[in-house]
């Protein structure tokens, strides 16, 4: 069967289609995403009702590429073969009522092409932007009523979860699942796909966040996570350490599977504060010995190096807290399986050191699919379809839940 995946729960406009019979065979026919990063980078993170307004100008140019790539699009030629009920049409004005740019262009977009060849459709209800969410479900509902395909509602993080299934390779459980990403930083164990218990999850900012602030004060864009991963490589390369430069590792050692990543990004403002303020105090030396100054002290930042080796220490504490936590949770459980899954995983560190947890097998996402997509959605209302007690007919009252937990 065909399915068609829909996400919109943050600053990604995903749309795909997948094929498949079997959680063991998937095949992606196409993984569209529109990213919206260059639009929020001004705020320094992302702000809800542009992301709205993003995701409703975009949804349908991702959807007809997606179409395209997976080979199912056609316009419609002279005969209206679909053309859309006076009925439904009403019931689509209704269902965009918050998004006007979608009332206007849905009908006549959707009159214009071939109803394709999709069995399902699967969209992300939370967690995430309740406004980005709504754009996503609207879309969805409004295309389940004109081609009469069933919905299903599906959960953001079990589609991070479920992501390792393009590899085609399923886990054996009991699994424990590391989540990692912008908004999440959980341990979940999983007794089955689809039976989830979170056995702890930070207390304040998740390890993405605390990635994306520091590179902030290290004068870095939004989102930061790739460069400090960057300058931390570069400075592991280096292999030179300076010992002024420590940061605490939150949380370590407490005897439960929280996190706790905001006191870090502080301890970085404090230390580079530390760090500006003696810089300064040397250049006011050199004026004390009459050496002329050329530059100017308060456009004086950190030097390279010293960046690196924030990033560099940086890097490590966090990864030092999620692998002692992560081993204790598969040792408690006497699992074997470990998923790691979520946009930090794009981090080589990170990596290198999970390869290390000696006997277990690691699922980690292919790179097509660690951030956040389409795809996962799209196998996750596969799994849900088949798993699923509930009769999967229209789910018309689905709504977006910013806050929807995991199990
Ligand atoms: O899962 P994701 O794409 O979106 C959310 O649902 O949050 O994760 C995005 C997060 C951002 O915080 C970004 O800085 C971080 O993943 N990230 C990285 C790396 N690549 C992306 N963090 C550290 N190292 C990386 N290489
Ligand atoms: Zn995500």
């Amino acid at each position: 069967m065909k399915i068609l995946g829909i996400e919109t729960s943050c600053d990604e406009t995903a749309i795909s289609i997948i094929e498949t019979d079997s959680l063991n065979k998937i095949s992606v026919l196409s993984n569209e995403i529109n990213s919206q990063i260059d639009i929020h980078k001004e705020y320094g993170g992302v702000f809800p009702t542009l992301a709205k307004r993003e995701h409703a100008k975009n949804i349908i140019p991702v959807f007809e590429s997606s179409l395209q790539k997976a080979g199912l699009y056609k316009k419609q030629e002279n005969t209206k073969q679909y053309e859309i009920s006076e009925e439904h049409k009403l019931e689509i004005q209704k269902i965009f009522e918050r998004e006007p740019e979608l009332k206007e262009t849905f009908i006549e977009y959707f009159q214009s092409i071939e109803k394709p060849d999709i069995d399902l459709i699967a969209v992300t209800s939370g967690p995430g932007l309740e406004p980005a969410l709504w754009v996503g479900i609207n879309f969805a509902r409004a295309l389940s009523l004109i081609w009469n395909i069933n919905l299903i509602p599906v959960n953001h993080m079990e589609g991070h979860i479920l992501s390792i299934m393009t590899q085609n390779k399923e886990p054996d459980f009991p699994a424990i699942s590391l989540l990692i990403s912008g908004g999440h930083t959980e341990l979940i164990l999983i007794k089955n796909f689809g039976e989830y218990e979170i056995l702890g999850q930070t207390l304040d900012d998740a390890i993405g966040e605390a990635f994306d602030k520091t590179a902030r004060l290290l004068g870095y864009d939004y989102p930061g996570g790739p460069e400090i991963s960057k300058l931390a490589e570069i400075a592991r390369e280096k292999n030179t350490k300076l010992e002024e430069i420590k940061l605490p590792r939150p949380m370590m050692h407490s005897d439960n599977y929280d996190f706790s990543f905001s006191g870090i990004k502080t301890a970085v403002l404090y230390l580079v504060q530390k760090l500006e303020l003696e810089k300064s105090q040397v250049l006011e030396s050199d004026v004390a010995t009459s050496k002329p100054v050329l530059r100017n002290l308060s456009e004086e930042g950190l030097d390279q190096n010293q960046k690196e080796q924030i990033a560099l220490e940086f890097e490590n504490a966090v990864t030092e807290v999620i692998i002692k936590k992560t081993k204790k949770a598969l040792s408690e459980y006497n699992s074997h399986n470990l998923i790691v899954a979520g946009g930090v995983i794009a981090n080589k560190h990170i990596q290198a050191e999970l390869k290390k947890i000696e006997n277990i097998n690691l699922f980690i996402p292919e790179n097509n699919v660690t951030t956040d997509n389409a795809v996962m959605i799209a196998i996750t209302g596969f799994y849900k379809s088949k798993n699923s007690s509930q009769t999967l007919e229209f789910f018309p009252e689905i709504i977006a839940d910013g806050n929807l937990k995991l199990g």
